[in-house]
């Protein structure tokens, strides 16, 4: 047993007992490296996160530039920072009018607690609705929301007032009345095994929202910044949340949440009382100077408009007698299975032969698929005839 080993296993905690392990060296484009120079074919991003693939230049550059002038300054909130600054100006070009004031957290499940208690600031009610299969975090609020009872046991007592409605059943709309605070919901699910809305649905599901003044929350953390083929994934639907929240691929490889919400609401963190919501890294300078360039980068590169393309390739290489079903919505895929323990199989060996695949928390027949969106066609290839050859020799 190497050094390294005994340090990952021993002294490095776990969150599972069989983790990939996978010594990593470096990572490029669309490859991970390993310390014994094995190159694995990245689809999974780290789920959702490195959507420019590793190492993009541009990023690297700015991230050098940030570090050149300031690190960490002050608790956020208190200094004005260019970085900060330059971040808001991009995702103001990309999100609708109304979604126009961001709070910046370093994480996703951070930006969900944000987002809830938002809600409680804004409509003076503690309810708030989440759906069956939901994944929004782990921490004792975000994890509130999950309905994973397995998951959810031992650390009860969690948040009160919390309920589950399903996804797509009109008739459980009527839940959400005057005392609910606000619905949250993954715009696509994303630990459900990629679960869509349907339009009507979300439609009904804004109306009801208006109609109880109960904040429409999406969670586009997974789903969001162009995984989908569009910006966020609820331009595919027309409906426009009261509130936004965003991170994993939007801080280009660096650790971000983002709340987003219009100005007036936002304004019920600061007064009354003031430093309601509070953070010391939120903001970092660093992350928000790679999260600007990534965000320029999708821009200037054009990134979206392949994605489609790519999305059907994928579909059309994906087709086995082993597969059930592909569900996706651009480079966000979950590939389902005949068979639970096969799942496992192919995971596992996929990472023999080269591609990281993964499965999902609370979807055990189905595995997941999110490259980096600027992913060749040329890696699309490989990666699928991979899992073709993998599958055939289960
Ligand atoms: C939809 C969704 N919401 C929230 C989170 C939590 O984000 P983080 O792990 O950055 O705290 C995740 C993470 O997987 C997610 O997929």
């Amino acid at each position: 047993m190497s050094k390294n080993k005994d340090i990952f296993h021993q002294h490095l905690a776990q969150t599972t007992p069989f983790p990939f392990g996978i010594k990593v060296s470096h990572a490029q484009g669309s490859y991970i490296y390993d310390t014994q120079g094995k190159a694995y074919l990245d689809l999974i991003s780290g789920i959702a996160v490195s959507s420019l693939g590793h190492g993009h230049p541009r990023i690297k550059k700015a991230i050098n530039q940030q570090t050149e002038k300031h690190l960490h300054v002050m608790v956020y909130g208190e200094f004005e920072q260019e970085a900060q600054n330059e971040l808001a100006k991009e995702l103001l070009q990309i999100l609708p009018e109304s979604l126009n004031s961001f709070y910046f957290v370093n994480s996703g499940t951070e930006a969900i607690e944000a987002a809830m208690k938002l809600a409680k600031r804004v409509t003076h009610r503690q309810e708030i609705i989440a759906f069956k299969k939901a994944y929004h975090g782990s921490s004792h609020g975000s994890l509130s929301l999950s309905s994973n009872e397995l998951k959810k046991a031992p650390f009860e007592p969690l948040l009160p007032q919390i309920k589950h409605i399903e996804l797509n059943v009109i008739e459980q709309l009527a839940q959400i009345t005057e005392h609910t605070a606000a619905v949250i919901l993954e715009t696509i699910q994303g630990d459900a095994g990629v679960r869509f809305p349907e339009l009507n649905y979300l439609k009904a599901l804004r109306k009801k929202c208006d109609e109880t003044g109960s904040m429409l929350i999406f969670d586009e953390i997974q789903c969001g910044m162009g995984r989908t083929g569009k910006m966020w994934a609820f331009e595919h639907f027309q409906v426009v949340p009261d509130a936004l929240v965003s991170g994993k691929s939007l801080g280009a490889g660096l650790p971000i949440g983002c709340l987003i919400a219009k100005h007036e609401a936002m304004l019920q963190f600061s007064d009354n009382p003031m430093l309601g919501h509070i953070t010391t890294f939120g903001g970092h300078p660093l992350v928000c100077a790679a999260a600007a360039e990534g965000l320029k980068i999708i821009r200037e590169e054009n990134l979206l408009e392949g994605i489609e393309r790519k999305a059907e390739l994928f579909a059309d290489l994906l087709q086995h007698k082993e597969i059930i079903e592909v569900r996706q919505l651009g480079l966000m895929l979950a590939i389902e299975l005949k068979d639970e323990e096969k799942v496992q199989q192919i995971v596992l060996n996929g990472l023999e032969s080269g591609i990281l695949l993964f499965w999902f928390l609370s979807t055990p027949n189905a595995f997941r698929l999110s490259p980096p969106l600027n992913i060749s066609e040329e890696d699309i290839r490989i990666g699928c005839s991979k899992i073709v050859a993998l599958l055939n020799e289960l």
